[in-house]
């Protein structure tokens, strides 16, 4: 059987009634169907440990769109929630699953859906191992050509737990079939970066560290951690942004072209990459990381005094930290990092700097060297900046930028990330998923980096809320001569 989804498909969600499904899983879901692509025959069924009936929990669903998707009546969420079952289970109770198994051939039976499902493990990562070993044993998976499985991040917490998960998920499970999410490989900007440095000359010649000086990729937010007290004090900013989402960014940044667009060989370059990456030594890995914590400002709290934060804890909110890349392509340039929670501005964005031109006739001048700027979110779209001629001046030379605003157009609207990774797991394509060759590579990264920082000496917190990290950061760019680019470092109007 194909993976297509013209015979149906049943969609199991385990963690059914958490933030990830309200938030997330459900609203995109909901955009798929109000796009009349999805087919007549499908049923998500949400398995969740509430007591719920059937009606109470559309009643919270109801609610938990009305924040997270845009209804404009409550028949378009009627007519949706129809595809909506509520199934109350333990699923950490071994002896409930064979249960669950007889549901979902029952309502297969009932609908007409053909044995194409696909298990979303949504709940939090320490039930991941006992959910997947009784799909396993409960022999859930009656077509290991089409089953398929959803996995959140963080998908391990260091290499040797990922590894075991990783053991459990492919003894279960077809690798080509296991879709380890990461959100950001869903963010439109993002499938954009092959296609600006691919099908461009003027991008495509200059990739490279004959033109490029360096590269800067930040992903900053404004929001503390929420709810996620306990979650996050053991993560910390290292592994929840920077193995995932920024070491993502980094591959479709520096990879080389692939052979032709199919996932394996896209994934194959963007491997590579992580494999490249200079090794350095504990005391380099030191100098070339900075690692932060927000303090507390007016009524905002300081992240030790957030719930379920131990109040001398040593976790980190921010990091930021320099690599390089020991290939042909890249060796010499400077690759920057930074990441964190509490910072000025909502953004995510890479800045590729290039180098100033070379026997510049206009060195005597205040020039500044060219750039482009990838914006990811909020805003999506392409910043260059180049030098021009000031007008009505005799000799004034002026930084501009030219500013294509993709997400400023009038009627384009960018598809929410789980909205194109939930319809790309239906139709079986896992171009934007990683495999576990990346996954491991970059667990190994990261434990270095990890017990290389764990005697570094720190105070915390050391900065405030509002405030790009702690100063350390600038003046980690500071040595090379380099400097963070801000958004609100502005260019002259002309
Ligand atoms: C998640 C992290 O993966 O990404 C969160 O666990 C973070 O801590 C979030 O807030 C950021 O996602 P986005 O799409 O808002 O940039």
């Amino acid at each position: 059987m194909n993976k297509t989804i013209e015979n149906g498909f049943s969609f199991i969600i385990f963690g059914g009634t958490g933030d990830l499904t309200n938030r997330k899983i459900i609203p995109a879901f909901f955009q798929l169907y109000k796009r009349k692509i999805l087919p007549n025959n499908f049923k998500i069924i949400i398995i969740g440990r509430r007591e719920y009936t059937q009606k109470d929990y559309y009643e919270f669903l109801y609610n938990a769109l009305s924040k997270f998707a845009s209804i404009n009546n409550k028949d378009d969420f009627l007519n949706f929630a129809k595809y909506i079952i509520y199934y109350k289970m333990d699923y950490l109770n071994n002896a409930l699953y064979p249960k669950l198994k007889q549901f979902i051939l029952d309502i297969e039976a009932q609908y007409y859906i053909a044995k194409n499902r696909i298990y979303y493990l949504a709940s939090s990562q320490e039930h991941f191992e006992i959910i997947i070993q009784n799909l396993k044993n409960n022999h859930f998976i009656e077509d290991a050509t089409i089953s398929r499985l959803m996995i959140e991040k963080p998908f391990g917490k260091n290499l040797e737990n990922a590894k075991a998960l990783n053991e459990l998920l492919v003894d279960t499970f077809k690798e080509e079939n296991i879709y380890r999410v990461d959100h950001y490989l869903g963010k439109e900007m993002l499938q954009n970066i092959l296609v600006i440095r691919f099908s461009n000359i003027i991008f495509e010649s200059l990739w490279n560290n004959q033109f490029i000086d360096h590269i800067q990729i930040t992903s900053s937010e404004t929001i503390g951690i929420e709810n996620r007290g306990k979650l996050y004090d053991s993560t910390g900013a290292i592994r929840d942004m920077l193995q995932n989402h920024m070491l993502q960014l980094l591959s479709l940044v520096a990879m080389e072209k692939p052979k032709d667009l199919t996932p394996d060989s896209i994934k194959d370059e963007k491997t590579k990459v992580l494999q490249n990456i200079k090794h350095y030594s504990i005391e380099e890995i030191c100098e070339n990381v900075v690692l932060g914590q927000y303090g507390s400002k007016g009524n905002i709290k300081a992240y030790r005094e957030e719930d379920n934060v131990n109040p001398n804890s040593m976790t980190e909110t921010f990091v930021a930290m320099r690599l390089e890349i020991d290939n042909p392509r890249w060796r010499g340039v400077n690759f920057y990092f930074r990441t964190g929670k509490r910072m000025a501005k909502k953004c995510t964005e890479i800045v590729v700097q290039f180098k100033e031109v070379q026997n510049n006739l206009y060195k005597d001048f205040n020039i500044l060297p060219n750039s482009l700027i990838i914006k990811i979110q909020p805003m999506e779209g392409i910043i260059m900046q180049f030098n021009t001629k000031k007008p009505r001046t005799i000799n004034t030379i002026v930084p501009v930028q030219m500013d294509f605003c993709q997400n400023c157009e009038i009627g384009f609207n960018s598809p929410e990330a789980y909205e194109r990774l939930l319809f790309d797991v239906l139709r079986g394509d896992s171009t934007l998923f990683t495999r576990w060759d990346e996954v491991e590579i970059s667990w190994k990264l990261i434990d270095k980096i990890i017990d290389s920082c764990k005697n570094k000496s720190l105070t915390f917190p050391n900065y405030l809320p509002g405030e790009n990290g702690p100063k350390e950061a600038d003046m980690l760019l500071a040595r090379f001569n380099h400097k963070w680019h801000n958004e609100e470092d502005n260019y002259e109007n002309i």
